[in-house]
């Protein structure tokens, strides 16, 4: 089959639905990819480059359409683009089916599959990798940063320099999603003092990890609406989150908004008071802008003066930063490709039985097949009885899991108790004193181990194989040349091997030690 990639003809728009590099990939998958001249210009791509990894070039966007069984495209088309489509045909891009009724009924005129990338089922493991609205996301968050940075006057990190003391710039970021997070990581390493909110707690510990500091809203409310996305709050929250965020406005430099609830208008968390109160020459980036934004005075695609702060509301800020998009981009529909050609011959399956595939066809050979039937979710494993019931049942002699019950634990002491008396009766004294040392030895570990967080169970394990090279003791004893008189030489063989021991203990202790403490750093960031 044959691959095309349009030129995006979107006002603004210079990313491209593949790169040079990926063509290489999808010919090896077995595809034909042709490229409409001037594709990839306004992302730095040549057509040169593309012919170059494989591709042939269509001079004009009708010979393209025609001669593609599979388009690949960045914006949704245009009713002139899906004039040139056919029957039979494959369109894959953001095409939010939800927004726009009338492409659907268009393109299903068109009797075309239509795969729309923003439809992917997000939380299924298997999809990140196509999961182009989080690779968008990320960059968008960071361009976020380089525009606040860009409209901002000052420096991002404190400096002491001899013109003077220079303090951090303060972040603020509302909505700390695949966005909010990327913004987060970028201001941090620029050395400003960052701040972060979302409505969903549980991204506290991610905002820490970036390097933010997580600010709560003073009202006990959950803020999950399922699926990872935030729900719309409480007029008592959203009046406890005004106060606070009035309060950030005053006190930080730059306020970086990500906040959206999927289907509804951006959540208004910025008003006009707050842009007043902050101090002249600070910066907003309301990354909110194209769905109303997250601030009153957002002019969408514009940056605009208010109150001497500068209100950035570009919607193109992944466009702005096209080659490394288009990259990502184009690697998250090969990933798709991929998972729609298993057969490796150049030729796709869309198969409906597939929960990611399914999540995003929204029209199959001209039906709209939109929206999917929610994901069924494995039911989650029971929860673990409390430790109050856990001891009631003890008592009662009941259930097959959790602690041993009392009386059987007392019986495994008795007979273990005799086991121990009998051995010590009928063997050697020397064999008794290491039986004992071992039996303490296999309790003592298991306790420890038990007790180590799962999560840590692969840094113990090095660092227990660190420290089982106390074997090194018995290759240092070995290789030591008896004192004269006693045994005469050692043979060379032994002081060889204890040699080889040490060698290799050595490279056991250190670099057990070494990858603990590498594994220990990766859960102190
Ligand atoms: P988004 O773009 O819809 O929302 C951005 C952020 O704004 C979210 O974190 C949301 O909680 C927050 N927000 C909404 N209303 C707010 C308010 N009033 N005040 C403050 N914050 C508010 O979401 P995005 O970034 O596309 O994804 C959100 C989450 O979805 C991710 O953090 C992740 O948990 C989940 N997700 C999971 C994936 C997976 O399991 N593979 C993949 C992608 C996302």
């Amino acid at each position: 089959m044959r691959i095309g990639v349009p030129r995006e003809i979107y006002p603004g728009e210079k990313r491209v639905a593949t790169v040079p590099d990926v063509v290489s990939k999808l010919i090896k998958l077995g595809f034909d990819v042709v490229v409409e001249g001037g594709a990839g210009e306004l992302a730095d791509l040549s057509d040169g480059a593309y012919v170059q990894a494989g591709a042939t070039i269509a001079p004009s966007a009708a010979e393209l359409w025609r001669a593609s069984d599979i388009v690949f495209k960045v914006r949704a088309p245009t009713a002139s683009e899906v004039a040139l489509m056919h029957a039979g045909q494959t369109l894959i891009g953001f095409l939010w089916p939800a927004q726009n009724p009338d492409l659907m009924q268009q393109l299903a005129a068109q009797k075309v599959t239509a795969l729309s990338i923003d439809a992917l089922p997000r939380t299924l493991s298997r999809a990140q990798k196509m999961d182009a609205l989080t690779s968008m996301a990320g960059v968008s968050g960071y361009r976020a940063v380089v525009e606040a940075a860009n409209a901002f006057g000052r420096f991002f990190n404190g400096q002491i320099t001899a013109a003077g003391k220079v303090p951090p710039a303060k972040v603020f970021i509302a909505g700390a999603g695949v966005a909010g997070l990327a913004a987060i990581g970028a201001a941090a390493s620029l050395g400003a003092i960052v701040r972060a909110n979302d409505t969903r707690a549980e991204v506290a510990d991610q905002v820490v990890s970036l390097g933010g500091e997580f600010v709560k809203v003073d009202y006990e409310e959950e803020g999950s609406g399922g699926g990872g996305y935030a729900k719309v709050m409480s007029e008592g929250f959203q009046a406890a989150q005004r106060e606070m965020y009035a309060q950030q406005a005053k006190e930080c430099d730059i306020i970086i908004t990500t906040a959206l609830i999927p289907g509804k208008p951006a959540p208004k968390l910025i008003t006009a008071e707050m842009v007043q109160s902050m101090k002249p020459g600070s910066v907003i980036v309301d990354m909110a802008a194209e769905q109303g934004g997250n601030c009153e005075l957002t002019e969408p695609g514009k940056a605009v003066v208010k109150h001497g702060v500068t209100i950035v509301g570009y919607t193109d800020l992944a466009s702005r930063m096209a080659r490394q998009s288009s990259t990502l981009y184009g690697t998250n529909l090969f990933r798709l490709t991929e998972e729609l050609c298993k057969t490796k011959d150049g030729i796709i399956d869309v198969n409906m039985a597939d929960d990611a595939i399914r999540g995003l066809t929204v029209i199959k050979d001209g039906e709209i097949t939109w929206p999917a039937p929610p994901l069924v979710v494995a039911p989650k494993p029971a929860p673990k009885p409390t430790a109050a019931v856990t001891e009631k049942k003890s008592g009662h002699g009941h259930g097959s899991s959790g602690p041993m019950p009392a009386k059987t634990l007392a019986m495994v002491f008795g007979v273990g108790a005799l086991a121990f008396w009998a051995i010590g009766a009928y063997a050697p004294a020397a064999f008794l004193g290491h039986f004992t040392v071992f039996v303490l030895a296999c309790f003592i570990g298991n306790m420890v181990v038990w007790n180590v967080t799962p999560a840590l169970h692969t840094p113990l394990m090095s660092v227990t194989n660190a420290i089982s090279s106390i074997i090194v003791i018995g290759a240092l004893v070995q290789i030591v040349p008896p004192e004269a008189g006693t045994n005469g030489r050692p043979d060379q063989l032994i002081q060889w091997l204890a040699f080889a021991g040490i060698v290799l203990t050595a490279i056991n202790m250190f670099g057990g030690f070494a990858v603990t403490r590498r594994m220990l750093d990766m859960f102190r960031k």
